[in-house]
């Protein structure tokens, strides 16, 4: 019996290039969890000092080396493993960036991405596009930072304070490079979580005296950074809210700040910054900038895990500019910083 072609081949060659391109966007949860596997398990600090077997991995791990062979040889094919032969590991320069405590590791933010709070509010994502709101309150039964501010929550805190250092690895070169504090007597990185980057900019400018403003769960973060840095006897770490007041201040330093507020939360946050701004005093905003519609464009991936756990959004350029005007701000410079990230430096209107 003939077989009745269902369409022509240049269709059918046109929907398989189409299905594949789809399998390998809706794969995309199954790589993060595949590489959140990798950094739990400590892969690539037990690969680090040389190629190692599964089996030899799985024994320091307590893990089964059968899976553990299935692991591997997923992360291999994800390019952050290669192989000696059939049974040996090695470590990629991609895949160093899953060690643990190493110049450019983001082995906290693969974890924090994958852990219970964000993993947890996916799981209504449809609902917050459907509501116009995140519904992590559903997931979690608090906000986020709620949620980090609990006792029994402390571990995955710590985890998501050293995630957000692991990005910062990707910004402060590009900001400490870029920015001069001469003159700038006393800096606040308003929200500074363990105040990489301020500690950065004090790193370069003996004359600089900086604080963060932290929730008070991680007050204690930013002191032991600062300690560790030799930075301490310049360096504060107050526990306050952003909400009611920020420090005075002849610089403030918003990264990552912005994008996890509504407009309003926002305009009350530089409010409060504009407030309290010494005299001939400025403001550095950094955040990702939404590009051209349509474009290729990592930021409309992390608006989406925005709109997934916290009340924010990333924005375009003209979105920023409203919130300044509103607020008592004034755009005067930007420029990319590394990691997608750009530096908005705003002046008192
Ligand atoms: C997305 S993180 C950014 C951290 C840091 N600026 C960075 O870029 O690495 C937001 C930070 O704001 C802090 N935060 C949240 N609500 C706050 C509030 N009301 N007052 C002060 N800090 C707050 C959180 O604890 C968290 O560390």
């Amino acid at each position: 019996m003939a077989r009745i072609p269902l369409t022509d081949s240049a269709e059918v060659d046109a929907a398989a290039t189409e299905a594949a391109a789809i399998l390998e966007l809706l794969t995309g949860g199954w790589v993060a969890q595949t590489l959140r596997a990798m950094a739990s398990l400590n892969v690539a600090d037990h690969v680090a000092a040389g190629a190692a077997t599964a089996e030899e991995v799985a024994e320091r791990e307590n893990a089964d080396p059968r899976t553990m062979y299935r692991l591997m040889r997923a992360v291999s094919s994800l390019g952050l493993l290669s192989h000696q032969g059939a049974r040996r590991f090695a470590l990629t320069t991609r895949g160093h960036m899953l060690r643990s405590d190493v110049p450019g590791s983001l082995r906290a933010l693969v974890l924090i991405q994958n852990e219970h709070a964000h993993w947890q509010s996916w799981e209504h994502f449809p609902d917050a596009v459907r509501a116009g709101r995140t519904q992590v309150h559903k997931a979690l039964g608090a906000d986020l930072f709620e949620y980090f501010a609990k006792p029994e929550n402390s571990a995955e805190a710590a985890l998501f304070a050293r995630a957000m250092g692991d990005l910062s690895g990707l910004v402060t070169h590009g900001v400490v490079a870029n920015v001069d504090t001469a003159g700038v007597a006393s800096a606040v990185d308003v929200g500074g979580a363990d105040g990489d980057l301020i500690l950065g900019l004090m790193a370069q400018d003996p004359g600089l005296h900086g604080q963060v403003l932290e929730l008070p769960h991680a007050v204690d973060g930013a002191l032991r950074e600062a300690r560790k840095r030799g930075l301490a006897d310049r360096f504060t770490a107050t526990a306050g809210d952003f909400f009611t007041t920020v420090p005075a201040a002849d610089l403030y330093l918003l990264k990552m700040i912005m994008h996890d507020w509504d407009d309003d939360q926002c305009t009350t946050i530089l409010r409060n910054c504009r407030e309290a701004v010494n005299e001939g005093g400025h403001a550095l905003v950094v955040e990702m900038v939404i590009g051209e519609l349509g474009r290729p464009d990592f930021a409309t991936r992390v608006d989406m895990n925005m709109l997934n756990v916290m009340h924010g959004m990333e924005r375009e350029m003209a979105e920023y500019d409203a919130l300044f005007a509103a607020s008592g701000w004034r755009r005067v410079r930007d420029f990319p910083v590394g990691g997608g990230y750009s530096v908005l430096e705003l002046v008192p209107s």
